[in-house]
């Protein structure tokens, strides 16, 4: 369709169906025509209205979303298909490892192949938009859904971001195997206060700006056509009401012209957050703030018409809103083709065996391997013994793969019988120490201890105050440990947990996060030596919880460790755990060694509009070939705000054969140092600037220049 036809469709809906437009029902409002029940049976839904609104969520596969879009383009006055929407966030029937996995994987270039196997799979059953990139950084490993981003870098969080949208949406999403990206949620959500899901923000504008945001502008300006707005406050206004946030942030500042969603309910719980004073406050704060689409809520379906009738300002910000979605659903081609998918697309696409390659790779690439004493990798000969309910379980995948089916994943004790079956390989999936388990040990060359928590242990609304590792895995590895030292802990959990007992005890330790469907193959596969691990931490192990949150680029204090020079050592520390990660960003270790030369920079000044390049050469000094995460951190020394000790501002991961060396350079340009300065104006401060280039964000290989 044309803007004017568009514009002219718009023209001639009733204001009842122009608010229909700004619906999002979930699928049970379809199971029975006649029946409304769960969250619905208290909306004040006409007869027939659920077919009327302009997108459903949760839904798919493709006869079934076919027979809901007849249902829809039959019962619609203007017979305007409905968007399926729906969360997809690291695979559909495939699932790969979860959004924090693939941060590990550290090769955002990776993620978008990911992406977009996601959205063949999604397409195939009938889907339109998926709710991802999950853009929000965490620094919190309370926080449940942590595992549903990639980490708490901003660069690095910006670069996934992208990649997934460009994954996903491919070379257009009107096109039968992409999906459209919505962005969430914005914003801040994954910084909430004490790690405890959907509680307030509480932010200083420019960690917000210049820490927060960035992924969410990145996922922007990548195309992503929807934006989700997010459960928690913003300067204690809810995002979903916060005209600041999504008009002038959103809109002005980053340009974004799509379509702005609600999260699940939320237009309605700014009643209960006590900012809006009822539905009807509601709803018009959230359309006013510039939410186009209330999802799961009966605010805009109940109480936006009568308030409208008598209001130009609402009336205009409906059309407003109304023609976004129609703008959508025109740029999804479904005016042309309301259906998406089909049967022979569905059977050709899911589990085929591409993505069943492309899952196992992606579990290898993420497994971060975080200690080895030179257990690993074991010899194919050597008598193994796996303990543990996670070598049996199927709770390895992560949240929201709803549409996966359970038994199509491979456990890992299934996995070494698919890819090594000579191997001996003793399987005890307990989490109790028993007799037959430790006399089992004390026989075999290496344990295998699978612990962590299981998948159904963290996501939405599952934040826990204590990330140790629980009590049960810490007996049986006592226990284990005490008859055969030969003991890898081979941890599954969707966040970095706090492991000081583990990191001081185990021979080995290998972190899987939730490697997906096929994923176990590939740890079999890194723990024989046929891969190399080159996965790498994207958010810091603490030692303990009482250090969360906690990033790598933190701030130095006015009395840091062993530098204040005062009478008493009232300096800013802990006086039971250091400051620092267990294992900080970026950390990961490799069956090779890599040697870095020092850094060589093209020139030792910078002007505002000029580049230096700044090189390394990396030698693969082992005997095997190996991918090496090469990152770039830049402090600026001195600023007229306080700024981060050091921080990401590049990565390439190249593969580096066995006794040889690459170059890898890096362009530095002005813009990449911009921050807030004390006027909060986004400048770059002339003055001194460290640079390093290294495997870890702990590197010394450093170099330094001047910004004139
Ligand atoms: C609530 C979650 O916060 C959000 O991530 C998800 O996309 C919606 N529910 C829809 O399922």
């Amino acid at each position: 369709m044309t803007e004017l036809q568009l514009k002219e469709l718009l023209a001639d809906m009733s204001l009842g169906e122009k608010i229909e437009q700004l619906i999002q029902f979930h699928g049970g409002f379809y199971g029975d025509v006649k029946l409304i029940t769960g969250p619905g049976h208290d909306y004040t839904i006409k007869p027939d209205q659920q077919w009327r609104i302009g997108t459903v969520l949760g839904e798919a596969g493709y006869e079934h979303l076919k027979n809901l879009q007849d249902g829809f383009m039959e019962k619609q006055p203007h017979h305007i298909p409905t968007i399926f929407m729906s969360d997809v966030i690291h695979g559909y029937k495939t699932i790969f490892p979860v959004p924090l996995g693939q941060g590990a994987g550290f090769d955002p270039e990776l993620t978008r192949e990911l992406a977009e196997a996601t959205a063949k799979e999604a397409s195939a059953a009938g889907l339109h938009v998926t709710f991802s990139p999950m853009c929000d950084l965490s620094r919190d490993a309370r926080w449940g859904r942590c595992m549903e981003g990639t980490g708490e870098d901003p660069w690095l969080n910006a670069r996934f971001a992208e990649a997934m949208v460009l994954g996903y949406q491919g070379d257009g999403i009107e096109k039968q195997g992409n999906i459209a990206a919505c962005v969430k949620h914005f914003a801040a959500y994954g910084a909430a206060t004490a790690g405890r899901d959907y509680s307030g923000v509480e932010l200083c504008e420019r960690t917000l700006l210049e820490d927060y945001l960035p992924s969410y502008e990145a996922a922007v300006k990548a195309g992503a056509p929807l934006v989700m707005s997010a459960f928690n406050t913003i300067n204690r206004i809810p995002c979903s009401t916060n005209k600041w946030l999504l008009r002038k942030i959103l809109r002005e500042q980053m340009g974004f012209d799509g379509v702005v969603i609600s999260d699940y309910g939320a237009v309605q719980e700014t009643v209960v957050h006590t900012s809006s004073c009822d539905k009807a406050d509601a709803a018009a704060k959230a359309l006013k703030a510039g939410v186009d689409i209330d999802m799961m809520s009966d605010c805009y379906l109940s109480y936006l018409e009568e308030q409208a009738e008598a209001n130009e300002e609402l009336c205009r910000l409906i059309d407003e809103s109304c023609l976004r979605v129609l703008e959508l659903k025109n740029k999804l081609g479904l005016f042309e083709h309301p259906i998406r998918g089909s049967k022979e697309l569905e059977d050709k696409y899911f589990y085929c065996e591409e993505h069943k390659e492309l899952s196992v790779r992606a579990a290898r690439e993420s497994a971060t391997l975080l200690k080895n004493d030179g257990l690993l990798p074991l010899s194919k000969n050597s008598k193994i013994v796996v303990a543990g309910k996670l070598a049996t379980s199927t709770n390895i995948v992560g949240s929201w793969a709803i549409f996966a089916e359970a038994d199509k994943t491979v456990t890992f004790a299934d996995a070494v019988k698919r890819r090594y079956p000579e191997a001996d390989v003793e399987v005890y999936p307990c989490d109790e120490a028993d007799e037959a388990l430790l006399a089992a040990c004390k026989t075999c060359d290496a344990v295998i201890l699978c612990i962590g928590e299981e998948d159904d242990k963290t996501g939405e609304s599952k934040s826990i105050s204590d990330v140790s590792l629980c009590k049960a895995h810490q007996t049986l590895f006592d226990a284990v440990y005490g008859v055969n030292k030969n003991t890898l802990s081979l941890i599954y959990a969707g966040r970095p947990l706090a492991i000081p007992m583990l990191a001081e005890k185990s021979k080995a330790i290998l972190d899987a996060w939730y490697p997906g469907t096929f994923g176990n193959i590939g740890i079999w596969e890194l723990l024989f030596g046929d891969a190399n691990p080159c996965g790498r931490v994207p958010m810091s192990f603490p030692y303990t919880t009482g250090q969360l949150p906690m990033s790598y680029s933190a701030f130095i204090t006015g009395r840091p460790i062993g530098e204040w020079k005062g009478f008493v050592p009232f300096a800013s520390n802990y006086m039971d755990v250091p400051n620092t990660a267990l294992y900080p960003f970026g950390w990961g270790l490799s069956y090779s060694e890599f040697a870095y030369s020092p850094v060589s920079l093209s020139s030792d000044t910078l002007t505002a509009d000029g580049k230096i390049t700044a090189s390394v050469t990396v030698a693969n000094k082992g005997s095997v070939d190996g991918k090496e995460p090469v990152q770039l951190y830049i402090r600026d020394v001195k600023g007229s705000v306080i700024r981060p000790c050091r921080e990401l501002k590049g990565l390439r991961k190249p593969m580096i054969r066995a006794g040889e060396s690459v170059t890898v350079s890096f362009e530095i340009t002005a813009d990449m140092l911009r921050f807030y300065n004390e006027d909060m104006e986004f400048v770059a401060e002339p003055g001194e600037f460290q640079v390093w280039i290294g495997g870890s964000s702990l590197t010394e290989n450093g170099a330094a220049f001047r910004l004139v």
